[in-house]
């Protein structure tokens, strides 16, 4: 990680690129409506406004809200291995005023200027076919479609669903191999995620390293069904050897099993891996009832808050029902989420692409990763409830 002087980058640095690329964050900015917004640290405080379209930043402390950051998460938020959502995945955000999505907004502002990109306009995404046509969101694929028509698609909406991937048959053996699987995990292994229903049960929610249980899933992450996908976006992409699975409980109370709309880049490292393709493998079937995925098409196209939707933003979600043996396929960037299952539980196998490795940037992962496998052990998901997906 680069070191980052707090004071040189609050006095000097910020507000030399809030001159020179104001004009990516502005416009988003004012859709934001961002209020002054002060970051306090032990090397001082700033205030960051939006002052006659113009970013300021200030010393001083005159913000409607304040948080209180380390200069280490200072450092850690300007090289983007952390986010807003990385303080709260571990527990230590420290809203003084005001709330987290004030800190949101001006961190889509700070990534702006650092990275010289736009903050996401209303409207500014659009959704266009190889001819230039709007294109179909509500599209599926199959097997016997062309490559290039799915990669397309891939690349303008951020997701896929391929129907009928994998055999019916294959998604039994692997059903039966999770059963088998259960009893080699244990709540502090360190491979596997729990929560508790509101019974008081101990459920294991997420088995890594699955595939040394499943000689099914290790040959199809072999498979060219599987690598096809890898190959639809270009860069030499890299094929994971690993598969998690995810068994979707009913009536969680305590831990994490259904996440939120987030991007899986919202604990940071964006701009050094985005963007990996997750594909999950439906092993039972997902729908309106047992916990289903959705997607915001586009999301990965818009600078936009890593975590939460919001209706503003123009990009309407997507549900994305399964049969057995079909995939999604999402973008690391891509917000998305998974429903609470209501009636029926469900399982997925997660598993996916990575960019090749760049040895010119030099990847610590290791904040990332230690921050994601102990969240579940500091933060709950809301407590699940019937309905929790409203008809569209
Ligand atoms: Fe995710």
């Amino acid at each position: 990680m680069l070191p980052v002087s707090t004071v040189d980058f609050f006095d000097d640095e910020l507000p030399e690129r809030a001159w020179i690329y104001g004009g990516l964050a502005v416009p988003g900015a004012l859709e934001l409506r961002v209020a002054p917004f002060t970051i306090a640290t032990p090397s001082g405080a700033w205030t960051l406004a939006l002052d006659h379209d113009e970013i300021s930043v200030q010393p001083g402390d005159t913000g409607a809200a304040r948080v209180l950051l380390d200069d280490d998460d200072v450092a850690s938020i300007v090289n983007d291995t952390a986010t807003p959502m990385t303080l709260v995945a571990s527990a230590r955000l420290r809203m003084e005023r005001g709330q987290l999505g004030a800190f949101l907004d001006w961190w889509v502002v700070l990534r702006s200027l650092i990275d010289a990109r736009p903050v996401h306009t209303t409207g500014s995404i659009t959704f266009l076919d190889q001819h230039d046509a709007p294109l179909d969101l509500a599209r599926s694929f199959t097997p016997h479609d062309a490559d290039a028509d799915i990669a397309h698609f891939l690349a303008e909406a951020g997701f896929l669903h391929l129907e009928a991937w994998f055999d019916a048959g294959e998604m039994e053996a692997i059903d039966r191999d999770m059963d088998a699987a259960f009893e080699h995990y244990n709540a502090d292994d360190g491979r596997s995620w729990w929560a508790e229903t509101a019974d008081g049960t101990a459920r294991a929610v997420r088995l890594q390293q699955f595939e040394e249980h499943s000689q099914t899933l290790a040959a199809l992450l072999a498979d060219e069904r599987f690598l096809r996908i890898g190959a639809l976006v270009p860069h030499a992409y890299v094929a994971r050897t690993t598969g998690e699975a995810l068994e979707k409980p009913i009536g969680v109370v305590k831990g994490i099993s259904d996440l939120p709309w987030h991007k899986d880049c919202s604990l940071g490292m964006h701009s050094y891996n985005c963007c990996g393709i997750t594909v999950g493998i439906s092993v039972t079937g997902a729908d309106a009832r047992s916990g289903q995925l959705s997607v915001v098409p586009g999301s990965h196209r818009a600078l936009v808050q890593p975590a939460f939707h919001r209706r503003e933003w123009g990009l309407p979600p997507r549900d994305l029902p399964t049969r057995r043996g079909d995939v999604t396929v999402h973008c690391s960037c891509t917000m998305h989420m998974s429903h609470a299952p209501v009636e029926r539980e469900r399982r997925v196998v997660y598993t996916g692409f990575g960019l090749p490795p760049r040895e010119e940037v030099p990847l610590d992962m290791q904040g990332v990763r230690a921050v994601r496998e102990e969240a579940y052990k500091k933060v709950s998901q809301p407590a699940s409830r019937v309905a929790a997906t409203p008809p569209r």
